[in-house]
């Protein structure tokens, strides 16, 4: 079995040579400060910028949003932090590419709109910026192609921001994983199930409005997301899920995903929500949402495993990723806290409360930096997440999360709809790494510091 020691040896062996990148911004001899440009500044970008300002290692250097209302939440947390006020660019939808022009930034969040994130990703590694970008990038396969093509000719890295690969259970499940405690893989499950209808109609004037509107009169992502579910059908959101079970199965590293088939259930939730909060005769209950309640997709992997994502974000129900990884030897679900494995687990055909195991297989990164990331969004992993990047940029180095998982993952998106469209058709899966699958090496989560 590989030991930790091997892990970390192998890995900055690995490391080392993945970071013959061409000349990029960060570049002061001995100077560890990564220079930070945020676009995007609105919820999920201020909490990246909250932790870049705990950071010594990173300097806030420009801002850039299109709502003077979050470039100034924005402005309140830096001088919270104590730090220096950023250049602010509120200059319209290309206002971005004036902090693109800024020599002195090495890397840039881009916590923005799905609809903006190919173009800022690409126009960002054309200025030779390396790339931090919030979930799911490429909303169509022909985008997600164009992000492989720019960053292979560029030299410049994209990371995908995906937080879920570092959830505390979720890392040590993946050790687990990596010390065959699950035996070989056959099935996992994941996916996003998380009742978004008070999101979605968020009117900004209460953290969670819940009200009828959307787009122009909405906050936040009422004011762009809820569109996406009147116009699109398919899992429109699978990264949270997929991206551990991709790490796990080492997807675009000795393994891929193959074939994928989805298929959509009615669509009642968001309707029913507008009736409810703004009677019959609001406006918006005319609206024909295309989202189904309930996306179920299926996707075979090239060393057969299955996998099951389900997209539910329209109907009442507590949250939950749902993940299930199955192998020869047991299985672990997140939602009943529940773990079996054959011939350890206490009792035979019995669930057990997962906490013993988890505890026991706590990922190294966590017992090193869980300190560190107390505090930080979603439970301590968007501490980790920002520190991949970061510590990415320092080392020029690919991230632990690189372009080909950011668009494999992404592409499920416009493969869900298609498929959906087509009756439920089954797709073959595109090899975003053009066969380096075959040969390419994990890094996730392999070294001691991400
Ligand atoms: N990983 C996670 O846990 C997590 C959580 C929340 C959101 N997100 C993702 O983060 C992204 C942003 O979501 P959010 O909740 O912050 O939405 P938001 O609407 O609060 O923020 C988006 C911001 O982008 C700004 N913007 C729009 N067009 C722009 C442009 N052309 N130039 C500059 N700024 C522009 C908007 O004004 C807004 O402030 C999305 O991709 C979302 O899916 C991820």
């Amino acid at each position: 079995m590989t030991t930790r020691r091997d892990f970390i040896k192998t890995t900055t062996a690995a490391s080392l040579a993945a970071s013959i990148l061409p000349g990029f911004g960060f570049s002061k001899e001995g100077d560890q400060k990564v220079r930070l440009g945020f676009i995007g500044v609105g919820l999920r970008g201020q909490n990246h910028l909250e932790q870049a300002l705990l950071r010594k290692d990173v300097e806030v250097v420009a801002i850039c949003d299109v709502q003077q209302r979050m470039i100034d939440m924005s402005l309140g947390i830096v001088a919270t932090a104590g730090k220096q006020k950023p250049q602010v660019i509120n200059d319209g939808p290309n206002g971005y590419k004036k902090l693109l022009e800024r020599n002195d930034i090495d890397a840039v969040v881009i916590s923005t709109p799905w609809e903006w994130h190919t173009k800022m990703c690409l126009d960002a590694m054309n200025a030779k910026k390396y790339v931090g970008c919030e979930v799911i990038t490429g909303m169509t396969i022909d985008e997600c192609w164009q992000l492989v093509t720019t960053s292979e000719k560029t030299g410049m890295p994209l990371m995908m921001l995906e937080n879920v690969c570092y959830r505390r259970d979720v890392m040590a499940v993946l050790n687990m994983v990596r010390q065959n405690i699950f035996g070989e893989l056959v099935h996992l499950q994941g996916g996003y199930q998380h009742d978004l209808r008070e999101v979605k109609f968020n009117d900004g004037l209460t953290p969670y409005g819940g009200g009828a509107e959307f787009g122009e009169k909405g906050f936040s992502e009422a004011q762009w997301r809820t569109q996406h579910s009147v116009d699109r059908n398919g899992d429109l959101y699978p990264t949270h899920g997929i991206g551990p079970i991709a790490m796990m199965t080492n997807i675009n590293r000795g393994n891929r995903f193959t074939k994928l088939v989805s298929y959509s259930s009615k669509a009642k939730g968001l309707h029913n929500h507008i009736i409810k909060v703004g009677g019959e005769n609001h406006p918006n209950a005319k609206i024909k949402f295309k989202l189904g309640d309930v996306v179920t997709t299926m996707i075979e992997t090239s060393n057969q495993e299955t996998i099951l994502l389900q997209h539910d974000t329209n109907l009442p129900r507590p949250y939950s990723i749902g993940f299930r990884v199955q192998g020869t030897n047991g299985i672990w679900m997140d939602l009943n806290k529940s773990i079996y494995i054959e011939g350890q687990s206490k009792q035979a055909h019995r669930w057990e409360d997962a906490k013993e195991w988890l505890d026991k297989y706590d990922h190294p990164l966590w017992k090193k930096y869980g300190n560190d990331a107390a505090g930080a969004g979603h439970g301590g992993m968007d501490w980790f997440v920002l520190n991949a990047f970061i510590e990415s940029v320092k080392r020029k180095t690919t991230p632990p999360q690189d372009v080909y998982d950011a668009v494999t993952w992404s592409a499920i998106t416009p493969l869900s709809e298609t498929s959906i469209k087509q009756n439920g058709a089954t797709l073959e899966f595109p090899d975003f790494t053009n066969g380096k699958w075959q040969t390419r090496k994990n890094l996730f989560a392999l070294d001691d510091t991400y």
